[in-house]
């Protein structure tokens, strides 16, 4: 596909992977941080974006609702503009090269790099010990995502900058490890406001699936009444609405929805600050609603429909496995070769 301003057929300007878990709905900080930047990207790289379903079960999913949720999560892919004809939109485990690549690169990551992973420590929380293996090595298997591609790009949020910090490392040491350049230095691709959505019941926690409170969250799938009540209940602060970047500071709460207001509409700091000069909260929230409407009312509609056919969605998703796989097994076998696996004869 090539728009105008988008680079032309045939000249891409590198291979993005990304991927996203299939946990339950996606809400607002996957669209914002994630999927709309794919959309955009898509234009100009040869995309892969997988549903990463075994990093899913790295902590415990019921069977029958991880299918639901994994078609559910292409659905609203799909209905936010990727496109699964000009891409490869798939599931992780339909490539068994992620998980045969994960193994290698477990012996090449090193124990101590794995303890600095913030996002196990979270998660882990204090029961450390009866964390799962696999959610330990999550890292080494989300570098195993990338680097099974060769990509050159990966577009995330925030939270997912130092696990591809680490991609890199591992992509380094393997390289220097076995004395060839097997593996590009992937690039995070991290921008905009949306990149970092925080809760909106606490503007220091980010908004995350995992949350108790749903109320924390707005997901891809609320409608118009859920959207407003949400936003009616947010976090605010007594203060009046910040006029300037200075008043701004020291309010996480107030940041939080002046930023997902700028990348709902696509405005800086400064015009949004313009917008809403006078409003209370109340009236802000009420105009943030109608954004969030306008923008997730056309993709939770068009996530339905796609719903209603899931026969359908399975054959995009197998084509895409396809696809996938043709660049996946290559790199594999390279891998294995230069590791010093025996061919098999
Ligand atoms: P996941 O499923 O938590 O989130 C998917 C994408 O959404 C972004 N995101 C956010 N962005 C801004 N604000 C938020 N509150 C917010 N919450 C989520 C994430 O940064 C991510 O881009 N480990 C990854 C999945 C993964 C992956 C990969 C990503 C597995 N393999 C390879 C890239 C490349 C994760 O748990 O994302």
């Amino acid at each position: 596909m090539s728009t105008s301003g988008s680079t032309p057929l045939g000249q891409k300007a590198g291979r993005i992977l990304s991927g996203i878990q299939p946990t339950g709905n996606l809400h607002l900080g996957n669209y914002l941080g994630a999927i709309r930047n794919w959309v955009t990207l898509q234009q100009d790289y040869e995309c892969l974006f997988c549903i990463v379903d075994m990093h899913a079960i790295t902590v415990w999913q019921d069977p029958a609702e991880l299918i639901r949720t994994t078609r559910e999560v292409a659905a609203g892919m799909i209905a936010a503009g990727v496109s699964p004809v000009d891409n490869a939109l798939f599931v992780q485990s339909h490539v068994p090269a992620h998980a045969q690549l994960a193994w290698v690169l477990n012996c090449v990551a090193r124990i101590g790099w794995l303890n600095r992973m913030t996002q196990f420590k979270d998660k882990a929380g204090k029961n450390r010990e009866n964390a799962s293996v696999g959610l330990y090595v999550y890292p080494n298997l989300m570098a195993a995502d990338i680097l099974v591609y060769k990509a050159t790009h990966v577009p995330v949020g925030e939270d997912q900058k130092q696990h591809l910090e680490l991609a890199r490392d591992i992509a380094q040491k393997f390289n220097i490890d076995f004395g060839k350049v097997v593996f590009p230095l992937p690039e995070p691709v991290i921008r905009g406001p949306g990149m970092r959505v925080m809760s909106l019941r606490d503007g220091l926690k980010k908004m995350s699936k995992s949350d108790e409170s749903d109320y924390s969250r707005l997901n891809m799938t609320d409608d118009r009444d859920a959207i407003a009540l949400k936003f009616q209940k947010a976090k605010s602060d007594p203060l009046p609405l910040p006029t300037t970047d200075a008043e701004m500071e020291g309010r996480p709460e107030a940041i939080n929805l002046i930023n997902i207001y700028a990348a709902l509409t696509d405005k800086s700091h400064a015009e949004v600050l313009a917008d809403i000069s006078g409003l209370q909260f109340s009236a802000f929230k009420a105009k943030l609603t109608e954004v969030a409407v306008n923008v997730l009312g056309p993709i939770n509609a068009e996530t339905k429909r796609l719903m209603n056919d899931p026969a359908e969605i399975d054959r995009v998703l197998a084509r895409g496995a396809e696809k996938a796989n043709t660049i996946a097994a290559g790199v594999l076998k390279e891998v294995y070769d230069v590791v010093g696996f025996l061919p098999r004869a």
